[in-house]
């Protein structure tokens, strides 16, 4: 995946020089500092909903069997993936930071898989 996406960054700071000569370099500059944002999987977000994390021990929601009442219902609430991802890394009140034991990644995860079932 990374390997393929540092390819095309190279192809396309090469097309760029080709096609603009001496004055392609500015452009060359801003396309290898790109940085690709993480894409949940909300597949893999039911394993670490329902996983150690333990969102499972204090959240409700339906797709993932999930009755408890710690902290809010999200099929009530229905967070948007960025309030997820928010939420699971800093922490708020009595919900821990997972910042330090979860990945990007399956933060991200955990942020699509939410986003596709809450309020269902
Ligand atoms: C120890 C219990 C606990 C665990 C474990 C926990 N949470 Fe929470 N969570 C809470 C509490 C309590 C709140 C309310 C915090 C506040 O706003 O004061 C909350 C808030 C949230 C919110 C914001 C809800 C809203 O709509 O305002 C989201 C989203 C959330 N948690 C997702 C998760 C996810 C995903 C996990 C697993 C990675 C998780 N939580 C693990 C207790 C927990």
């Amino acid at each position: 995946m990374r390997r393929t996406a540092l390819v095309l960054v190279v192809l396309a700071g090469a097309l760029v020089l080709a096609a603009a000569g001496c004055g392609g370099g500015e452009e060359q500059v801003s396309a290898t500092e790109t940085t690709p944002s993480l894409e949940g999987d909300p597949v893999a977000g039911k394993a670490v909903y329902t996983g150690a994390s333990a969102c499972i021990g204090c959240h409700a929601l339906a797709d993932a069997g999930a009755t408890a009442t710690v902290g809010p219902n999200l099929d009530d609430t229905m967070p948007s993936a960025a309030l997820v991802v928010d939420r699971v890394t800093n922490g708020q009140g009595g919900m821990p930071p997972f910042g330090n034991t979860l990945t990007e990644q399956q933060i991200a995860d955990v942020a699509a898989y939410i986003s596709s079932v809450a309020g269902k």
